[in-house]
């Protein structure tokens, strides 16, 4: 099950990816967090000490194209294969469990509570909607696209603030998308227009709301996102010290926090896994990025990539075993 965690700057997404995923992990099976955001920072609260984050995946794009294309004719070269290219036959997927190929091992590293991280490594803010920026985060759709996940294996993602997550079709990729929420006016600006691009997409959105400080604050939440509001995590002492640098264990989070962390993955675990859309979508941006740039960026027509026999889902993979 893949999981998203994307809203306003500051809100908390990274905060909420990282204890969800250390959660999600405790409670067993396998979770790889993935640091999509400009600044770098899931490692740290999901307590990995600086200095040893993992190899960044945008900066070895072509290593990993490499690997996923194996030997589908229809991609005839990495250098061919661009964010949205698809699987087909010949393809390698990749797996949570066992996660033993080079993509996983090269690129991830173990935390403390159990999740993997696997990071797109740092931009700035001025690569923002340039190349730069698109193609960095375009290796998790590359992993996503390739991912062949099921019930009791998470991936966590922590995307970018704004609404620049819905910039390319990563948005698409993943079975619950968690929008984080702060109670003020601002903090939930934005819902509308996320919430209409979910619904566009049959992208299934609910909202968390976050550093809620009392009923008043939950009331607020209530008013404007109604039934979308899933459940709201209290502001926390122990985030804060962690924060300020003490050490910290899912221990020291709040009973009423610990206990809406498990609201989450229930309602990420209720879902049912669509891997028809999930196939129908990935074609569907795949042409559409081919017509906008990628055609001309690689010289030759991208649609051809697309092998329409190839069916999206577990099927594959015990084929592939
Ligand atoms: N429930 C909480 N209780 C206390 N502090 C919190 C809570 N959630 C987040 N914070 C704090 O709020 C600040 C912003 O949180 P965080 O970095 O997770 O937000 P973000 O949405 O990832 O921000 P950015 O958009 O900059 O990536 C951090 O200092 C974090 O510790
Ligand atoms: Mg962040």
């Amino acid at each position: 099950m893949r999981v998203a965690f994307v809203g306003k700057g500051g809100s908390g997404k990274t905060t909420l990816s990282a204890l969800f995923a250390r959660y999600t992990a405790r409670q067993g099976g396998p979770v790889v967090a993935v640091d999509a955001d400009i600044n770098q920072h899931l490692g740290m609260v999901l307590g990995v000490a600086e200095g040893a984050p993992p190899r960044p995946m945008g900066s070895h794009l072509t290593e990993i194209k490499e690997w996923l294309r194996g030997d589908n004719p229809r991609i005839t070269s990495a250098a061919a294969m661009v964010k949205t290219t698809p699987p087909g036959r010949g393809s390698r997927l990749l797996s949570l469990d066992p996660a033993d190929d080079p993509v996983h091992a090269r690129f991830s590293t173990a935390t403390p509570d159990g999740p993997r991280l696997m990071v797109t490594g740092p931009f700035s803010e001025e690569d923002l909607g340039v190349a730069c920026y698109h193609s960095k985060v375009g290796a998790v759709e590359l992993y996503l696209n390739h991912l062949v996940d099921g019930h009791g294996e998470h991936v966590v993602v922590d995307m970018t603030a704004g609404a620049d997550s819905f910039a390319s079709g990563l948005f698409t990729r993943f079975d619950m998308t968690f929008l984080v929420a702060e109670p003020t006016r601002q903090g939930v600006g934005v819902y509308r227009q996320y919430r209409e691009y979910a619904a566009d997409y049959d992208v299934p959105l609910a909202v968390v709301g976050n550093k809620v400080q009392g009923p008043g604050d939950v009331a607020f939440l209530r008013e404007h996102v109604g039934d979308d509001l899933l459940v709201c995590l209290e502001h926390s002492a122990a985030v804060r010290a962690m924060e300020q640098g003490r050490p910290f264990t899912l221990e020291d989070l709040e009973p009423a926090n610990a206990e809406a962390l498990g609201v989450l993955l229930k309602h990420v675990d209720s879902q049912e896994k669509d891997w028809e859309r999930f196939g129908r979508q990935t074609v569907e941006f795949h042409l559409r990025n081919a017509r906008a740039w990628a055609n001309r960026a690689i010289g030759e027509d991208l649609a051809a990539q697309v092998d329409p026999d190839f069916v999206f889902g577990p099927t594959r993979v015990s084929l592939q075993r």
